[in-house]
């Protein structure tokens, strides 16, 4: 099983502060953001993984990570991965920044998490059930305050699959938000040529999960603890920050 973390995209929301960088490299608590999805995948058992980004600011996130053994100031090693880069063109969407990681990924399944997604408690439980689970896609979803923000699934009250996942809806049809963790078997590209460009210009991930449901082979759990969408606002940056020194959440 193989990681990849998206690092492109355009980050308006955060105004002034993503103006001459990019918003996985602004810090939250003591790391840059980036840290904490790699963090991620690290603690779930993954060493190989892909991050995709767009061309501006590719080079500080080699300088940063490089191959992925990162030994920090004080000589303690922060990671022991093995990164490999793709780049984005342009911000064409989630599903297309996956497909820029077809090669990397081969035969084997595929972790994606975005690199704005920050979780109290690890992966590894989740990682696990997929690891075990025969084919199909796996997601993660969590009761945020305003779901439609989000992309939200469709739940069927007597067999309780996913009918459906919207895109930020304004009338959310559950109160859940699918969070950015999307475990996938490696059909996933041939899924990615049935997608086209939404009204936006962008490959929507949304579209990508739909393609899984429309198989009848995406199953999901609901995470514990708390997350949180760091791409979300500026006050976002400050709050989860102030939420990871509250709960102890250690890299
Ligand atoms: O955080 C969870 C949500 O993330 C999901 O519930 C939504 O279904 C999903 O579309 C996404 O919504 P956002 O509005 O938060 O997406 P955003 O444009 O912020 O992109 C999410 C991450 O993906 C971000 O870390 C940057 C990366 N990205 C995004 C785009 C559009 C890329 O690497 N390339 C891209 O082209």
């Amino acid at each position: 099983m193989k990681g990849i973390v998206l690092a492109g995209g355009t980050a308006t929301r955060l105004g002034e502060l993503t103006r001459i960088t990019n918003k996985h490299l602004l810090p939250i608590a003591d790391y840059p953001m980036i840290y904490y999805p790699l963090k991620a995948l690290e603690s779930a058992g993954i060493r190989e993984v892909c991050l995709v980004t767009g061309k501006d600011h590719a080079s500080r996130f080699i300088e940063l990570l490089g191959d992925g053994q990162v030994i920090d100031r004080q000589g303690n090693k922060v990671f022991d991965l093995d990164i490999t880069y793709r780049m984005q063109a342009r911000p064409g969407g989630i599903a297309e920044a996956i497909s820029l990681a077809k090669n990397f990924a081969g035969s084997d399944k595929v972790i994606v998490v975005l690199g704005d997604n920050i979780f109290q408690y690890p992966l590894t439980k989740y990682v696990q059930k997929f690891k075990e689970q025969k084919q199909g896609g796996r997601i993660l979803l969590w009761k945020p305050e305003n779901a439609s923000a989000y992309g939200v699934p469709t739940i069927d009250e007597t067999t309780q699959r996913i009918t459906e996942i919207q895109e930020k809806p304004r009338e959310p049809k559950s109160p859940y938000a699918v969070i950015g963790v999307y475990m996938l078997d490696p059909k996933v590209f041939s899924y990615l040529d049935n997608i086209a460009p939404s009204e936006r210009g962008e490959m929507e991930v949304t579209d990508l999960l739909n393609e899984y449901i429309r198989h009848s082979v995406l199953e999901y759990d609901f995470l514990d603890g708390w997350w949180r969408d760091a791409g979300q606002s500026q006050r976002e940056l400050y709050e989860i920050s102030k939420l990871i020194y509250d709960s102890s959440v250690v890299l």
